[in-house]
This record gives C-alpha cells, sequence and structure tokens, in this order.
C-alpha cells in the first residue's frame, strides 16, 4: 500500500480531515474524526470513530455520526458529562455528549448565510452509538457565515460548561448549566485580522518550574500560516470563565512544518494524569485533496503532550512525542561523540525499517547540521538546523512526487525554540512523513512527502565538514501495528 503511514492513524478507506471530539473515558482514548466514507475528497462530513487504550494502537470503529436533515456533521469537541447536568445520562451513569456543528450545504448553496449552527449527540455505551437531541440545533446561527467547530470544556470556578467557538476571523464564548441552553459570554480576535479562524481550543496550563497557571487558546488558521497555507497558532492569557485576555497582540504557532492542521487537545484526562495531550491532522488545505494515495487519504500527527514555559517575560508552547510511544521502539543503535568529516562518515542503511533519530550536534555557528534521508532513486528529504539566520529547515523540493499541487514542494522554516549551545533533534521517520522536535519541543515541524520507492538511507552531515556530533542514536521502531 504505497505511502500508508506504519505508526500513525490513518482511515482505512477515503478521505479523512480534522480530529474531533478527542475524549478519554474507562480506559479508551476515543479519536473521532472530520470523515467523507464514499470519496478519497471532501464532500459530507460524518464523524469516523476509533479507540485506542495507548493513542499509538487504534482500533476502528463503525461511523459514530451521520449527516441528517439538518446538514453535515462538522467538527466539534466531546465531555463526559459527569453530574448529568443535560439530564441525558442513564441509569446513574454519565453520558457522553458530543458537541459539533451542522453545516447545511443545501441552504449555503441557496445563498443564505445561517447555514452552521450547533448541535449535541449523545452515547449512554461508551461512544458505540449515538442518538442526535431531539431539539436540535442548540446553538442558533445569528447571521454569521462562518460559525463553527465549537470547543467545550467544564470550567469549575464558575461551575458551568463553556464553549470556544471559531467565528470568521475571531472566536466567541458562550457559557451553559446544562449544554443545552448557551448564552453569549465574550469574543477575543486580533484587530484587523482577516484570516478564516477554524478548530479553537481552550485550556489552562502549570508554567513549568513554577506554581503559576496560565490559559492557552489554541486556533488554526486556514491560510497565512508560516510557511503559508494552513497552520494552528496559539495565544497565551488570562481565561475567568467568560472572558479570555491575550497577553499578547499576535498568535504564536504550534508547528511550523506545513502539516499540521486543527490541533486539538484530549478532554477528560484523569487528574493522576494531569498531561494536556494534543492531535493534529497531517496535511493543508492547499493541497490534501491532491496528494497522492488512493483508496484512503488523509492521516493523524503523533499524539504530543504540550507543556507551557517562560522566557523573559513571554509563554510558549512546547511539544513533546508522547511517552507511550516508547513501546514502538525496538533495538536502538547509539552514535559516538565524533567529529564528522565528510558526507558518508555517518550513513545508515535501514533495510526497510523506520526510525526514530535523536542527534545533539554542537552550534554550527554559521554552518549546517542535520540529516538527509534518501533512497536510490535520487530521492532526497533534509531535516536541518543552521545558516545566517539559525533557523531549522526542512526540504523536500527533492523527495519524490511534487507534481501534484504547486504549492507542495518548498524549504519549510521554523526559527529556534530559545538561546542553547546545542542543537537538540528528535525526528521521527515514517513512510511519508517526518517530525521534528527540536530543542526540546520548543520548535516542532511536521512535513509529509511522497517517494516513488521508500527512503532507506538516513546520512548525517554538515557544511562545511567538520561538524561536532555530541551525541546520538537512532532507534527501529516496530512496524506490525494494526
Ligand atoms: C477545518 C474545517 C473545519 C470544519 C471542517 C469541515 O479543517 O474546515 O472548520 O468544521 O474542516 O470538514
Amino acid at each position: 500500500m504505497q505511502h500508508r503511514p506504519e505508526y500513525h492513524f490513518t482511515p482505512e478507506s477515503n478521505w479523512m480531515n480534522d480530529p474531533n471530539g478527542l475524549i478519554y473515558f474507562e480506559g479508551e482514548y476515543h479519536l473521532f474524526y472530520q470523515y467523507h466514507p464514499d470519496s478519497n475528497v471532501w464532500g459530507p462530513m460524518h464523524w469516523g470513530h476509533a479507540v485506542s487504550r495507548d493513542m499509538v494502537h487504534w482500533e476502528h470503529l463503525p461511523i459514530a455520526l451521520y449527516p441528517d436533515s439538518l446538514g453535515y456533521i462538522f467538527s466539534g469537541s466531546a465531555v463526559i458529562d459527569w453530574k448529568n447536568t443535560s439530564g441525558l445520562g442513564q441509569k446513574g451513569k454519565p453520558p457522553m455528549i458530543a458537541i459539533f456543528t451542522h453545516h447545511n450545504e443545501d441552504s449555503e448553496q441557496a445563498g443564505g448565510n445561517q447555514y452552521q449552527y450547533q448541535s449535541i449527540a449523545y452515547s449512554n455505551d461508551k461512544g458505540r452509538t449515538w442518538t442526535k437531541y431531539q431539539d436540535n440545533p442548540v446553538l442558533h446561527n445569528p447571521g454569521i457565515k462562518d460559525f463553527r467547530d465549537p470547543k467545550v470544556i467544564w470550567h469549575e470556578e464558575s461551575g458551568k460548561w463553556v464553549m470556544v467557538l471559531a467565528v470568521y476571523d475571531k472566536v466567541m464564548i458562550y457559557h451553559s448549566p446544562n449544554l443545552i441552553n448557551w448564552t453569549f459570554s465574550s469574543e477575543f480576535g486580533i484587530e484587523c485580522d482577516t484570516r478564516l479562524w477554524e478548530c479553537p481550543d481552550l485550556f489552562p496550563l502549570t508554567v513549568g518550574g513554577s506554581a503559576e497557571i496560565k490559559w492557552v487558546l489554541l486556533v488554526s488558521i486556514q491560510k497565512d500560516g508560516p510557511n503559508k497555507g494552513s497552520a494552528t497558532g496559539y495565544f497565551i492569557g488570562d481565561f475567568d470563565g467568560k472572558t479570555f485576555r491575550a497577553d499578547k497582540e499576535n498568535q504564536q504557532w504550534a508547528d511550523y512544518g506545513k502539516d499540521n492542521y486543527a490541533i486539538v487537545t484530549w478532554s477528560d484526562i484523569p487528574a493522576e494524569d494531569g498531561r494536556r495531550l494534543a492531535l493534529g491532522w497531517m496535511s493543508n488545505w492547499e493541497y490534501a485533496e491532491s496528494v497522492p494515495t488512493e483508496s484512503w487519504r488523509g492521516a493523524m500527527t503523533l499524539p504530543r503532550e504540550l507543556k507551557l514555559y517562560k522566557e523573559g517575560n513571554d509563554y510558549h508552547l512546547r511539544s513533546l512525542p508522547i511517552r507511550e510511544l516508547n513501546s514502538l521502539n525496538r533495538n536502538t543503535t547509539r552514535l559516538e561523540s565524533q567529529h564528522i568529516d565528510g558526507p558518508s562518515r555517518i550513513d545508515f542503511d535501514t533495510n526497510g525499517h523506520l526510525y526514530k533519530i535523536e542527534l545533539v550536534f554542537k552550534d554550527p555557528g554559521e554552518g549546517i547540521v542535520g540529516v538527509r534521508i534518501s533512497n536510490g532513486h535520487g530521492e532526497c528529504l533534509d531535516v536541518c538546523y543552521g545558516g545566517a539566520d539559525k533557523v531549522y529547515y526542512i526540504d523536500r523540493t527533492q523527495a519524490g512526487d511534487i507534481k501534484f499541487n504547486n504549492a507542495f514542494a518548498g524549504v519549510h522554516i521554523a526559527p529556534a525554540g530559545y538561546k542553547r549551545a546545542d542543537v537538540q533533534m528528535t525526528i521521527f521517520l515514517d513512510v511519508a512523513s517526518v517530525e521534528l522536535f527540536a530543542d526540546n519541543g520548543g520548535c516542532v515541524m511536521t512535513d509529509i512527502f511522497f517517494p516513488s520507492a521508500p527512503f532507506d538511507r538516513i546520512g548525517i552531515f554538515g557544511d562545511p565538514y567538520p561538524v561536532i556530533l555530541e551525541s546520538g542514536s537512532l532507534t527501529m521502531l516496530n512496524n506490525e501495528l494494526y
């Protein structure tokens, strides 16, 4: 199956975009997703469904939500209604409730502007079967075309549900006692922004090394990301249950690669775990519908843990691969600390296996250090750090099939995470994707690629030589997941 990832989630067949309704309940992580079961391009949206006990090994389940007379089922979230505030639970057990956008294609085609509104559905059997609420929608459209992607959280201090909603070029915040009756609280945006915002998320995080709590507002922005195309940004600030106030006017970026969109986080992770776990769709609206896969289209990123750190007066997110991914590890080859003085010094044959590559280089000054992943067809992908601008970059201009869309080929750039003497890179290589976690998760890039034969060589290189590798390892990853 050409280009099918081995340890990233993909639909069994046909089209997938955003992760939806991420929730943990009774030992299972749920992943719902935007799904078009009848074709490998976008169309009438359903919620596909899978569950996992570790976010690494997934079991496909039947479609959870089908389009109905109110419309397609667009993106949204899920909660456990622990106190049965909705009254939709049964036999003293809390219901799982999905909050999503109904998108009415007919009324959009008819030229109206009230074709997106918010609805709910509930499940009393661990997400296996779903009933749509009888009086949907629960939040009507106030006359705004783009009014979608509800993320709902329980706000403990005010004892209310809070919904954050993407509304064209900003977010609106609502609150509710019962998930059914919603009241407008406030809105948040950047002055004069005209970009389309989608898939927001709002959650508190403790600032590393302190007891301080800040709130993070994630927003996906459909165009004009840091390397063009769609990308997920974030704001850090404070939230009192009604109003979000950002410390800074402009968003930061959660991932500088081209292929990590609609990042949202899991609800109801138990307090004793306490992590904030996120997942994104590993594609970009610029070319998502034309990537060269056939029977299926779309993959998710690796699940990541989000953390906050403070540098000077500024707060930034760190993204790290979740520890559960260690269950993929097979044998590790350690690399000695050494001067690399030529291109063939470390050139590793993968023998058809996939690898996690962990490297620490001495800062190359104005030079370049990094990894070239290649095959015998003259195709290669570079993941590097350096140059006068001191940036991380991924170059996929020669990584195989690039012709399917003009916006695909490119060199994608990210500023380094923070100031330090070493260059630290952790790289996860799958069949058709690379994820770079640099500077301890302070700089993250995700890119997809489509070589004509599998990449089977990993070369460590520099320019100019010699470069100093301080430590490194290559860990073979298990490829028998499903
Ligand atoms: C983001 C998005 C959402 C919408 C969904 C439709 O990728 O455009 O705003 O709900 O995809 O599939």
